[in-house]
């Protein structure tokens, strides 16, 4: 039986005070209704089927690189009549599974468990709350039989004991969903087409409602606000921070890194409190990382140990790198094994040679620097006339002394020295060294100026 996947996914989200739509709002650093569409692709659906209502534009722009179609809900007159909009492309003979895009953290293993029970019943997913307020209750009989859904505003007081809620994560086979959809009235508290109406038919109509209880409450939670936001933001990030450890990751904390993207690394490797991975993040083995880093879309080579307060962007750093502290890796930094970047300095497209050495305050852009090259403390590749960018190369073994511009388009050519506090303008001879700082000169017993009186 093919799979098709409804997500809902049309309501505003009035609580959130946004001009997003709460199905954009995003969880590590990936909008929920993202997350939702990954799911429904990693469980195979042949069809996704997006219902959006409030943001519309919005939501196609975000997911345009996803195989997904949409239907429009102009009013939210309810879960059912949401789910209804979807049902015109779907065949009676496919299984529907009702997802929500603003419930992003169902885990695969558990949908697939849920429909592990015969395609042509209805498989309710619901969960055991300490305060289920707000829930749709489940109404059992004495065999432990799914009857029906009560919404919390037309339960009784005897309903409003029950503990088990419904998720709102159903799946169905077309055919019977859509008899059923098609016979909702709106005769309740709300006024809505409820979805979870269709239970109390499937039962009228003898079709089996198999329930599966979700045992982690956080994998159902919704955010209709931007606290419940960050509760999944950080249940996301609780589940992510478990997984690196049981791959082998040394976090100093779990509860203080944030991973947003891909993230992979070797072997023993160890990251300190606060970092953040962002994008596709790749390590090693034996890569050390202090605290309060920030990295992102970046690769690391085995034995790189990364200081704190590094920031490292769009880089492809090598092995035994020493990073840090304070420094930053800015798009286009490629570096060999053993190069060294250390505090406050700043590199931008710049290839950095095995065991060269940018130890301090220094900012190297459009540049090539070759192997074995030392560069003092204040040099500054001087990249842009304020109109074009220029290249710098230096050459293996260079040696630059502190307080330098190197003016390009230059060449430091190989093992030249240059003079601290030099400006270059003009490429260099190998083996030379170049100085343009003027000689000082001394003025013997010079009165110091004295305030005025
Ligand atoms: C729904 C369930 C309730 C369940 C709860 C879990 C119904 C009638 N009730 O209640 O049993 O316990 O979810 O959170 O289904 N939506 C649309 N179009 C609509 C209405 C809703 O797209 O016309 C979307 C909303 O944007 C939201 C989701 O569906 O993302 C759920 O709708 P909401 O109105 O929040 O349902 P609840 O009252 O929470
Ligand atoms: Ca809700």
């Amino acid at each position: 039986m093919s799979l098709s996947v409804v997500i809902l996914a049309a309501g505003k989200g009035t609580r959130m005070k946004s001009p997003l739509p709460k199905v954009l709002h995003k969880v590590a650093g990936k909008p929920m209704v993202t997350h939702v569409v990954e799911t429904g692709q990693q469980l195979g659906a042949n069809q996704i089927i997006v219902v959006h209502g409030h943001g519309s534009d919005q939501v196609q722009d975000v997911l345009s690189d996803y195989p997904v179609g949409y239907a429009h809900q102009e009013q939210q007159l309810g879960t059912g009549h949401a789910v209804a909009q979807a049902m015109g492309d779907i065949a009676d003979d496919a299984r529907v599974l009702v997802l929500y895009g603003d419930v992003p953290l169902t885990q695969v293993s558990t949908l697939e468990s849920l429909l592990d029970s015969p395609a042509d019943q209805v498989a309710l997913l619901t969960v055991e709350l300490k305060d289920p307020t707000g829930y749709g209750r489940i109404i059992r009989n004495d065999e432990g039989k799914v009857l029906a859904i009560v919404e919390q505003k037309d339960a009784s007081f005897e309903q409003l004991q029950i503990t088990e809620g419904n998720t709102g994560i159903l799946a169905a086979p077309a055919g019977k969903l859509r008899q059923w959809l098609n016979s909702l009235d709106s005769d309740n508290a709300q006024g809505e087409l409820y979805l979870t109406d269709i239970i109390a038919m499937a039962n009228a109509d003898n079709v089996a409602v198999n329930a599966k209880v979700v045992l982690d409450e956080s994998e159902v939670l919704g955010a209709n606000d931007r606290s419940q936001l960050s509760v999944l933001e950080r249940a996301f990030q609780a589940r992510l921070a478990t997984q690196a450890m049981k791959d082998g990751l040394t976090l100093f904390d779990p509860n203080r890194v944030d991973i947003r993207g891909k993230f992979t690394f070797g072997q023993e490797c160890v990251v300190d409190v606060n970092c953040v991975f962002e994008g596709t993040v790749t390590l090693g083995d034996n890569v050390e990382i202090g605290p309060n880093c920030v990295i992102k879309n970046t690769t690391i080579g085995s034995g790189t140990k990364i200081e704190a307060y590094t920031h490292i962007e769009d880089a492809e750093v090598g092995e035994a790198n020493n990073l840090g502290p304070y420094a930053r890796l800015r798009p286009g930094t490629k570096t060999a094994e053993k190069a060294k970047i250390g505090n406050f300095v700043e590199t931008k497209k710049a290839e950095i040679g095995p065991g060269s050495k940018l130890n301090h305050l220094t900012y190297v852009g459009d540049a090539k620097v070759g192997k074995d090259v030392n560069i003092g403390a204040g040099t500054i590749t001087c990249n842009y006339d304020g109109a074009n960018k220029y290249l710098t190369t230096i050459e293996d073994g260079v040696f630059v002394g502190s307080g330098t511009q190197l003016v390009a388009p230059v060449t430091i050519a190989k093992n030249t020295t240059v003079g601290a506090g030099s400006t270059i303008t003009k490429d260099t001879e190998a083996d030379s060294l170049v100085i343009t700082r003027a000689r000082a000169k001394s003025i013997a017993n010079w009165p110091r100026p004295t305030k005025n009186k």
